[in-house]
């Protein structure tokens, strides 16, 4: 597998490395004699367990309903009775989920240890170990709790991905459909015309997706870290998504495949994207077997966006397309989302 340029993220606490193509099997390289502790679940555990044999390993259960403070604790009291210390480092191999956690326990352990992370699922390693969010949900609420804080490393081992179920693989597209339709026409169009080899997982084709979108959101990221302004472009498709992923219980990436579909409709209405974008928009998500219509009425979704982050009092930090590419973030009441959805 080819190592393609390493990424960088730099960001206020402190500078990550990104490489696409590096094998796991590399990370003492990256631990630099350091104490160090992996963070995994019991999926990654058996599947890689020769991998990390020898390595001390903390694990977790597998699931959004173990990603809560309750497993952070675990965390804390494994890493008390090991007598882990400040100049340790934590590194979180697994998917989003692990990721996050690993994050969170290592940004607060004695007020913050450094960590690393190796994503195993192409939804992680394209989204959620890049850009420094790190946390868990609470009471029902997605993501509540979390701090910003870089991972020191971000390992994406293109090897790890070959255990992955099918769907794991479909819904981790859709993150790199997002970056492309908001940022990368040339990304999008490349996925177009290499529809087939996407699908069929071609090794070069995957880490050339990866290192391209990972690319994108590190660009975004060094500009705005805190999600005060261009970082939200990444949200596109969330705010419909979350809200169909809460409804529902649908998996986050359909959840953000429909949702990318109702905000390229809307944008038509709002700033006059050619129905032709969408038409692109809907034909790529369905050929590589994501979803794009609402399983249910829109009324029924519309409730569920009343506690979002991208919210500020009633008006929704929303991402509506010009084109292919080319997104924007344009405030719009709450109010008026729910009714164009329940129409
Ligand atoms: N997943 C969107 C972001 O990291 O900002």
């Amino acid at each position: 597998m080819t190592l393609h340029p390493p990424v960088y993220v730099d960001g206020k606490t402190g500078r990550s490395l990104i490489l696409v193509g590096e094998p796991l099997a590399n990370l003492r390289r990256h631990t630099a004699g350091r104490r160090t502790i992996v963070v995994t679940d019991q999926n990654v555990k058996r599947h890689w367990k020769h991998l990390l044999d020898g390595l001390d390993t903390i694990v977790i259960g597998c699931g959004e309903k173990y990603k809560n403070l309750v497993t952070v604790e675990f965390i804390y009291d494994q890493l008390i009775n090991r007598q882990v210390d400040r100049s340790a480092l934590l590194v979180g191999v697994g998917g989003g989920i692990v990721c996050d956690i690993t994050g969170f326990a290592a940004s607060t352990y004695m007020r913050g240890i450094s960590f690393g992370l190796v994503p195993t699922s192409l939804l992680a390693q394209v989204d959620a170990s890049v850009g420094g969010k790190t946390g868990v949900n609470h009471r029902g609420f997605k993501n509540m709790i979390g701090v910003f804080s870089q991972p020191e490393f971000v390992i994406c081992d293109l090897e790890l991905l070959s255990t992955l179920p099918a769907e794991e693989i479909t819904c981790g597209l859709a993150e790199i459909v997002k970056h492309a339709t908001v940022c990368d026409q040339k990304l999008f169009a490349f996925m177009e015309e290499n529809m087939d080899a996407v699908i069929g997982r071609d090794p070069e084709v995957l880490a050339r997706l990866v290192h391209r979108s990972v690319t994108i959101k590190a660009g975004i990221v060094n500009r705005d870290e805190k999600e005060s302004g261009l970082r939200r472009l990444l949200n596109f498709g969330h705010t419909f998504g979350h809200a169909l992923e809460k409804t529902t219980g649908i998996s986050h990436g359909r959840a953000v495949s429909i949702g990318m579909v109702l905000a390229a409709r809307l944008s038509q209405e709002l700033s006059g994207l050619p129905a032709e974008a969408t038409a692109r928009l809907e034909n790529l998500l369905h050929g590589l077997g994501l979803s794009t219509r609402l399983p249910v009425p829109g009324s029924k979704i519309a409730q569920a966006m009343v506690l979002d982050k991208k919210r500020k009092q009633n008006a929704i930090f929303f991402v509506l397309l010009r084109a292919i590419g080319q997104g924007y973030i344009h405030q719009i009441g709450l109010k008026s989302l729910q009714q164009w959805l329940a129409r």
